[in-house]
C-alpha cells in the first residue's frame, strides 16, 4: 500500500511530515532539537496518539545522538529534561508519556555502555518503538477485519490511519485488511470538526489506498445510521482507562451514543501502548483544550463574528458501556473490560 510516513529518522534528524498542509502539499520538516520535536507535536504537524509516541521517542534519541558528553551517565539529566519538554507538548494521548518513559528506562538499563554504544542503543530503541507500532497496527487489522460484515459500511471519525501511527493505522487497519483481502468495504468518513482530520487526512489516505469512501459532516452520522447505511463504527483512541472508558477525538462520544441507539456495533481499535491501567476511569483522563481560533476560523478564514470565543475541548470520553469491543494487537477485548484490559497489558 502506497502510504505516507508521518515520521522518519535519517541524517541524525527527526523528519516530520507536516500534516497541517495535507492533502494539498507534502512538506517534510527536519528537527535536530528536542524543542523543535516538541513543537512539531504541539502544533499538530504530527498528530495521532501512536505517531506522537514514535516522534517523542525519536526526540529522546536526538539527545543521545547529539550529546557531547563522554559518558552515558552524564546524558541522563538531559534525557530527563527532554522527557519533561516532550511530555508537556500534548496532554491526552498516553502513547507520548509511554514512549518517553520507555526511552528513559532504556537509557538507565544501558547507562554502563561506552558513549558510542549508548547512542546506538537509544536510536535502536526509538526505531524499535516505531517498528513495533507498525506491527501492532497490522495485527489490529488482522483481528478487526472479521468484525466488518460482508459488504460492510464502516463509519470512522478523525484520522486513525497510517498518518496517525507508524503506518497502516488502528481504526483503518481492519478496513485496509478487508480491502487487501478483496472484500467490498465502504467507509463513511466523518469530517471531524474543528480540525478536519477526517476530511483532510482520512479521506486522503483512503483515496490513496483505493478504498471507497463517502465524506460526511459530523452532524450527518445519525441520518446515515437511521437509514440503515452504517454496519459498524470503528474509531481509534488516545487513552483507554482501566475500566474501558475511551478518550478519543471530540465527537466520538456522540457517535457511540448514536450507534447504541441504532443497535450498531461501536469498536475502538488501539495498541496496548494506548491502555493506561493507572487511570481507573475516563473521568481522570486529562482533556486537551485547544485554541478558540481553531473553531472560529477554518484554515485562516474567520467564520464566526469577531470577538466570539469558542470552546474547544479536543477530546471526549466514551463510557465503556457504549463500546462493543476494543481491538488491540493481541485480539478483541469484550466487556467486562477491566479484566480483559489487565490481561492484555
Ligand atoms: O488531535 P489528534 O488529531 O491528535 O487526535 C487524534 C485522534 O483522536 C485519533 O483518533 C487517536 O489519536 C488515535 S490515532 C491512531
Amino acid at each position: 500500500m502506497n502510504q505516507l510516513v508521518s515520521v522518519t529518522w535519517h541524517d541524525n534528524a527527526v523528519h516530520v511530515l507536516d500534516q497541517r498542509l495535507l492533502p494539498h502539499q507534502e512538506v517534510v520538516n527536519a528537527y535536530t532539537t528536542v524543542a523543535g520535536v516538541a513543537d512539531s507535536i504541539r502544533s499538530m504537524q504530527v498528530r495521532g496518539a501512536p505517531a506522537i509516541g514514535c516522534t517523542a521517542a525519536y526526540g529522546m534519541a536526538l539527545v543521545a545522538v547529539h550529546t557531547a558528553a563522554d559518558s552515558a551517565s552524564t546524558v541522563i539529566p538531559a534525557l530527563r529534561a527532554a522527557q519533561q519538554v516532550l511530555d508537556a507538548s500534548r496532554p491526552t494521548a498516553v502513547n507520548l508519556f509511554w514512549a518517553t518513559a520507555r526511552m528513559l528506562a532504556h537509557a538507565m538499563d544501558n547507562v554502563h555502555l561506552p558513549i558510542a554504544a549508548f547512542r546506538a542503543a537509544m536510536l535502536t530503541e526509538a526505531q524499535t518503538i516505531f517498528a513495533e507500532d507498525l506491527a501492532m497496527c497490522q495485527a489490529i487489522g488482522r483481528h478487526g477485519e472479521p468484525l466488518i460484515p460482508a459488504r460492510g459500511r464502516v463509519l470512522t471519525h478523525c484520522n486513525a490511519g497510517g498518518l496517525a501511527t507508524a503506518g497502516y493505522g488502528t481504526a483503518l487497519g481492519p478496513i485496509y485488511r478487508a480491502h487487501e483481502l478483496g472484500r467490498a468495504v465502504h467507509v463513511y468518513v466523518d469530517e471531524t470538526r474543528p480540525y478536519l482530520q477526517g476530511a483532510r487526512l482520512t479521506a486522503f489516505e483512503l483515496q490513496r489506498g483505493g478504498v471507497p469512501l463517502t465524506l460526511i459532516t459530523d452532524n450527518m452520522a445519525a441520518y446515515f445510521m437511521g437509514k440503515g447505511l452504517v454496519d459498524c463504527v470503528i474509531v481509534g483512541a488516545d487513552r483507554i482507562a482501566a475500566n474501558g472508558d475511551v478518550a478519543n477525538k471530540i465527537g466520538t462520544y456522540g457517535l457511540a451514543v448514536l450507534a447504541h441507539a441504532h443497535g450498531i456495533p461501536m469498536y475502538v481499535a488501539a495498541p496496548t501502548s494506548t491502555i493506561d491501567l493507572r487511570i481507573a476511569d475516563g473521568s481522570m483522563i486529562p482533556i486537551e483544550e485547544r485554541s478558540s481560533d481553531e473553531v472560529t476560523m477554518i484554515q485562516g478564514i474567520r467564520i464566526a463574528p469577531a470577538g466570539v470565543i469558542a470552546a474547544h475541548p479536543a477530546f471526549d470520553v466514551t463510557p465503556a458501556r457504549y463500546i462493543s469491543g476494543i481491538i488491540c494487537e493481541k485480539g478483541v477485548i469484550r466487556a467486562p473490560y477491566g479484566p480483559g484490559l489487565a490481561a492484555m497489558c
